[in-house]
């Protein structure tokens, strides 16, 4: 396969042939292979501490911040608030312009920045092997950190495996510990699986209760690439906060809209990144590990699935 070419139906093919069989090893610690919990991992409160491990041996928490339109002092506040509650997972990215506030709640939390998972995203602009260097270097510099805990590409494009290229480098260096993707469907992950070293440990993409991505949930957990939720909300769209099914799930167990839906996330195995400007939000979102969906639950919440995007301007 040329560089930069999508891949064919073949070569998915192999792809899938090839990774079909192997132990996946993105191993979800606590959970077992379906979709619901060990029971000796529910009762453990410890807010924010649970975690993954990814394909290349790095833990990762399950649940941490998204910081898309988090700025200024309000940001600050938010996310070393975020940082105080227990959150310890920060996805920030280039496109964002809240890296720099990212750090200065890093900063105003206290925290050794060893005890962070921070992720920062190349935007689409800056690909290509040279510039995707250059990009690195501003987001850590933006950040006041010499590492990255996760780099990944932000959204595809023709230059993937050029930029992926120069990750790969900066990953063997040191100075990112797990890369990966975002935003990629099953042919885009296999083309730059077939053209790489080192496997992308992540696809972070849009997942919530109204689009459930479980075609991609499947073809992840067999090729060893952690799903990760991008808007696990869907933003409040289409009425998510007041959806029925959600609030009388909600009921039974004394939670929100918003923890029945992050603790749907977390028993599927899906790393969550919720974002709020609001203390009281962060705190509530954080609050999910003292209870239990049950089958009833996960089943009515599956029935939800609108299988498609609520975001069609982004695509
Ligand atoms: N890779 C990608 O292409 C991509 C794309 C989109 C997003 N992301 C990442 O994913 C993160 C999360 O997605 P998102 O920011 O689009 O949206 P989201 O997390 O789905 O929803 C955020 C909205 O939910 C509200 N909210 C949060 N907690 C709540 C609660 N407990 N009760 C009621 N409302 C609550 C927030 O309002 P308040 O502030 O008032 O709480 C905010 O309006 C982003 O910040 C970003 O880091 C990645």
């Amino acid at each position: 396969m040329k560089k930069n070419e999508p891949s064919n139906g073949m070569n998915r093919r192999q792809f899938l042939q090839m990774s079909t069989g192997c132990a996946v090893s993105a191993m979800v610690l606590g959970l077992d292979s379906s979709s619901s919990f060990a029971a000796s991992n529910i009762n453990d409160s410890k807010k924010g501490r649970k975690h993954v491990i990814l394909n290349n041996g790095l833990r990762m928490p399950l649940l941490g911040l998204g910081t898309m339109t988090i700025k200024g002092e309000i940001g600050t506040r938010c996310v070393a608030d975020a940082i105080t509650l227990g959150y310890r997972l920060l996805d920030t990215a280039t496109i964002y312009n809240s890296e720099t506030t990212v750090a200065a709640g890093i900063k105003e939390s206290g925290i050794k920045r060893e005890e962070l998972f921070i992720t920062s995203k190349l935007w689409r602009a800056d690909m290509g092997y040279e510039q995707t260097k250059k990009a690195f270097q501003t987001s850590i510099d933006n950040l006041g950190t010499d590492y990255l805990d996760l780099y990944l590409i932000h959204r595809p494009t023709a230059k993937n495996n050029d930029s992926w290229k120069a990750m790969e480098e900066l990953y063997h260096q040191g100075k990112i510990k797990a890369i990966g993707v975002s935003n990629f469907d099953a042919t885009q992950l296999a083309d730059l699986i077939a053209n790489s070293t080192v496997k992308p440990a992540i696809n972070q993409i849009e997942t919530h209760a109204f689009f459930q991505e479980n075609k991609a949930f499947e073809y992840l957990k067999q090729s060893g690439v952690q799903m990760q939720a991008w808007s696990p909300f869907a933003e409040g769209r289409k009425g998510l906060f007041t959806n029925p099914t959600l609030a009388s799930i909600g009921k039974k167990y004394n939670k929100t809209v918003a923890q029945v839906c992050l603790r749907w996330h977390y028993q599927r195995g899906i790393i969550s990144i919720p974002r709020s400007s609001q203390k009281a939000h962060l705190s509530e979102n954080i609050d999910i590990f003292n209870f239990k969906l049950d089958d009833a639950d996960m089943g009515a919440i599956a029935s939800l699935d609108l299988n498609t995007t609520q975001f069609p301007e982004w695509r």
